[in-house]
């Protein structure tokens, strides 16, 4: 597959009046993969619609000074052409609530104030591409989700959550789920199956001229619950070799051919970790109530819009709940990490080690432990948004969930 035809490239016009403001647009959205920004002067005095486009941008960036009526007018008009198409925001120095509010009305998507709070911006914009991925992607036909599962720090519980969730999704929903082990170094998901793989992912990835629907149904080991995993290595194996275009293809592949993808992600960044997080819908992030992981939780979430990750993709787990005195509250972890909804998986530790002993899972050992039922009714909200992603209503979602909502 080439890589260059799934690539997304948003094309930005930005139509700016100040040398400053440029200046920090420049700087900012440059910083996110996958943009081409072209950067005009429109000059004070003239009119936004002299500037004429030859070609449809994705994004058109205006700015604008206080609530000039025509320019306001302007981005009215162009909203009405051509909204259908474009995302316009706009940015000024001094603006009313009335102004502001008649341009969202008008169909902006958002209007920055100055000085300019930068990171809205990358936030706003990143958006913009993930949403222009997402069509693409559906456009493409692909049939199921991708969930990639990583940690804001080591031993939060990304592993236990992936394969925990995917054995739920396989036994509970009778879907078809493949969950591909990513932590090349250091997986463990076979282990916690107390599966013994005879081939890896890496021989998916070496090999990613052979990578179709049988190479990779022939790659994976199977579980007695149905559920098939894509294992790692585990072995200390070296990254050398794995090529961001190997690792989409094998992505692609799989989420061709499994109602649900879960994807253990490996704490390395790399162009193939941030190409399948890209993919990921949602991406959850594990993370503990304590105070270091939230930290770098938050630099995560900031940095991860800047590889072409969408913010709203991000979702928060509060794996290991714990609500002793030293712990972050959820309103607080939500409010440091800016999402309105964090879901939570209370702490159990003796039904983890359990767990382990015995070489079976969390949920499939202990149903009435907090924990299990925590799993549970996270793996119920994934498959409930994924078929409603789908509007699978009629069909699948319907079968699982009794009615169509
Ligand atoms: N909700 C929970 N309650 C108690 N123990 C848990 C819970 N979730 C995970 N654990 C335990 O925490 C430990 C670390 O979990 P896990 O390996 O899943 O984390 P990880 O984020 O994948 O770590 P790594 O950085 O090694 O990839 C394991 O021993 C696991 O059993
Ligand atoms: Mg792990």
């Amino acid at each position: 597959m080439d890589l260059n035809s799934m690539r997304t490239i948003l094309k930005v016009v930005a139509l700016l009046i100040h040398e400053e403001t440029r200046k920090q647009i420049e700087a900012a959205l440059s910083r996110i993969e996958g943009i081409n920004i072209s950067l005009r002067m429109v000059g004070d005095d003239r009119s936004l619609s002299e500037v004429g486009l030859k070609e449809l941008p994705d994004v058109v960036m205006f700015e604008v000074n206080g609530h000039r009526e025509k320019d306001i007018a302007d981005i009215e008009n162009i909203l009405k052409e051509h909204g259908d198409r474009i995302s316009v925001f706009v940015t000024t120095k001094g603006s009313d609530v009335d102004t502001t509010r008649r341009l969202m009305r008008a169909g902006v998507k958002d209007v920055y104030p100055q000085p300019l709070q930068v990171q809205e911006m990358v936030i706003g914009v990143s958006k913009v591409l993930a949403d222009k991925r997402a069509m693409q992607r559906s456009a493409q036909g692909k049939r199921g989700g991708l969930t990639a599962f990583m940690n804001a720090k080591g031993g939060s519980g990304a592993t236990t959550l992936a394969v925990n969730v995917a054995y739920l999704l396989r036994r509970n929903y009778d879907a078809s789920v493949a969950l591909i082990d990513m932590d090349i170094q250091f997986g463990s998901a076979a282990t916690l199956l107390d599966l013994k793989p005879r081939s890896n992912v890496m021989d998916a990835l070496l090999e990613p001229d052979r990578l179709d629907p049988i190479f990779l149904r022939a790659l994976m080991t199977h579980h007695s619950s149905g559920l098939e995993i894509l294992a790692s290595p585990g072995d200390l194996s070296s990254y050398d070799g794995i090529s961001e275009q190997a690792v989409t293809q094998l992505m692609h592949v799989a989420v061709e051919n499994y109602d649900f993808v879960i994807v253990d992600m490996p704490r390395v960044f790399m162009p193939w970790t941030y190409a399948i997080l890209a993919l990921a819908e949602p991406v959850m992030l594990v993370v503990q109530n304590d105070i270091p992981t939230i930290h770098d939780a938050r630099l995560l979430i900031e940095h991860l819009p800047l590889k072409g990750i969408a913010i709203d993709a991000i979702e928060i787990v509060n794996n290991r709940a714990m609500s002793k005195m030293h712990s972050v509250s959820i309103d607080s972890l939500k409010e440091v990490l800016h999402k309105k909804r964090v879901h939570r998986v209370r702490n159990d530790y003796e039904a983890a080690a359990d767990a382990q002993d015995q070489g079976l899972l969390v949920v499939e050992i202990d149903k009435r432990s907090d924990m299990t039922r925590d799993i549970e009714s996270f793996a119920e909200n994934l498959a409930k948004s994924h078929f409603d992603r789908k509007e699978d209503k009629s069909g699948l979602f319907k079968k699982l969930f009794g009615h169509a909502n």
